[in-house]
């Protein structure tokens, strides 16, 4: 989909349809010549009432009408679901491009979320079906408006095409989406994206930097691991290095604590926190954010074989931890133990993690916040801010001692997993909490908002969660708006 600004009237960009929203109390905005809008509004057809939808045809072209309600409302979130409305219907009536009118004395965040809802909306995967029911889509999104809009649309337009990147490699299957083939895509954005370099390492180099954690997980699998570090510094970057670190179990079985068979084959998602920090690294560098930041996913399978780790194993992380595995299942947390190390070793100062965690953040918060835990408060609220202005939305839990003390280990300094599984979100967060050092570090659990959560721009399979939050933090971090 090419996507574009322009100051030209909706109706000289030559596009085919024309979207045009409705804010309560304000009739339409620019009527075609025999009033046919305001007609429709009149006869209560069309209505501004949220996501309401109605068409007319005049003009030459077609007209899409959606309501957005009222106008100290219209935030980004409501540009996004109705832009995902009328993509909807654009869709059904065959249109081929569409331009949106973007609606009087919105702030471009509202720009940018009418962006993304309609790229968002547009998204199919579609890579293993032989005949494609869902029809072409529509190739050209054009953002009309009084005044110019160039920079936002052209940022939403980067940050909406790296989250369904992400959804592409989520949605594959892990036969299709293994450590190697993740990294691989790692590895072509760097090709393509200038400044972005990419390295990757295999098991027998991470084994021999010590990552015994990350080791571990690996070790029951045929395919081998990768530990991805990408960078990007750009030249104007001023303050602190950035840390994002992504779990990126490419299939969970949960090893020897095998999981029941019921929702397995969900646990191809389970590296949704790697795909989001790849995808926004990329995002960053094609926006050239004047920040310097490093990405470290680490890609593996956890798989139960002949050489998997066993329950009561003892391992020693790269920061000397040791760590007994009492449950092979919640793997993520050894993965990252050790990427966490290699980011604070690779200079990083400010840390983000990544990563589908634990059941337990999907039966605390659902589908809607994702879960953030932290062990530096500023820090904390500036995630916080980025998710809420970034539209994924993060809400708090507290670290304590007392939660501290629950990962304490019997035969070595910690345990994988704690026994009565009392705040199984947080004791992830508190075993993560040992290999950060005292780096301000904020860890998003992500388990229960990265796929299936019946968002209407991203109702089903992946959705990319993390991606516009962590540009955001990065956007933020550069003090950019
Ligand atoms: N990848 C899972 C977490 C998960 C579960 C994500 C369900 C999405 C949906 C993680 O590796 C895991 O298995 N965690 C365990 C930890 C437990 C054994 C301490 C869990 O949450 O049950
Ligand atoms: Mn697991
Ligand atoms: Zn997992």
């Amino acid at each position: 989909m090419e996507i574009s600004a322009t100051t030209t009237a909706p109706i000289e960009t030559g596009a085919d349809t024309i979207v045009v929203g409705l804010v309560e109390g304000e009739g339409v905005p620019h009527d075609i010549e025999d009033g046919a809008l305001t007609a429709l509004l009149d006869r209560g057809e069309a209505k501004a009432t949220r996501n309401h939808l109605a068409v007319a045809h005049g003009s030459g072209a077609r007209w899409i009408l959606v309501g957005l309600g009222a106008r100290d409302a219209l935030d980004p979130e409501t540009a996004r679901v109705a832009a995902a409305k009328a993509l909807g219907r654009a869709r059904e009536l065959g249109t081929s491009s569409l331009c949106w009118e973007v609606p009087h004395k919105v702030d471009d965040d509202v720009v940018v979320g009418l962006v993304e809802g309609t790229v968002l909306a547009s998204y199919r995967f579609a890579s293993f079906k032989t005949s494609d029911e869902g029809g072409s889509g529509i190739s050209r999104l054009i953002l009309s408006d009084h005044g110019d809009r160039g920079q936002p649309v052209a940022r939403a337009a980067v940050v909406a095409r790296a989250v369904n990147a992400a959804r592409d490699l989520q949605n594959s299957p892990a036969n299709h989406m293994t450590p190697t083939l993740l990294a691989q895509h790692a590895r072509d954005l760097g090709q393509e994206i200038a400044g972005l370099s990419v390295e990757v390492e295999g098991r027998e180099e991470l084994i021999s930097r010590g990552m015994g954690a990350f080791g571990a997980v690996a070790q029951g699998s045929d395919e081998e691991p990768q530990l991805i570090v990408m960078r990007y510094a750009d030249p104007d970057a001023s303050g602190p290095r950035l840390g994002l670190v992504g779990k990126a179990v490419t299939f969970d079985t949960g090893g020897i604590s095998l999981k029941p068979a019921g929702k397995m084959h969900e646990m191809k998602f389970d590296m949704s926190g790697g795909a989001a920090v790849i995808e926004a690294m990329g995002a960053i560098a094609r926006l050239r954010l004047p920040v310097d930041v490093i990405g470290v996913v680490g890609a593996t399978e956890n798989m139960p074989s002949g050489r998997s780790m066993k329950p009561g194993d003892v391992v020693t992380a790269m920061n000397g931890t040791t760590i007994e595995i009492n449950n092979t299942d919640a793997e993520g947390r050894l993965v990252l133990a050790d990427c966490l190390t290699h980011a604070v070793n690779e200079g990083a100062e400010r840390l983000v993690d990544v990563a589908t965690l634990t059941g337990a953040i999907v039966t605390a918060l659902g589908s809607t916040y994702a879960g953030v835990m932290s062990n530096d408060d500023d820090w904390a609220a500036a995630v916080a801010g980025a998710g809420e202005r970034a539209g994924e939305p993060v809400w708090r839990l507290p670290l304590h001692q007392e939660y501290a003390d629950l990962i304490k280990g019997q035969y070595a300094d910690i345990t994988n997993a704690v026994e009565n599984r009392k705040a199984g979100s947080i004791t992830a967060a508190e075993f993560l909490a040992r290999f950060v050092g005292d780096v301000p570090w904020a860890h998003i659990d992500i388990a229960g908002t990265s796929w299936n959560t019946g968002r209407s721009y991203g109702a089903k399979g992946g959705n990319g969660m993390g991606v516009r939050l962590l540009v955001e933090v990065a956007r933020a971090h550069a003090g950019e708006d």
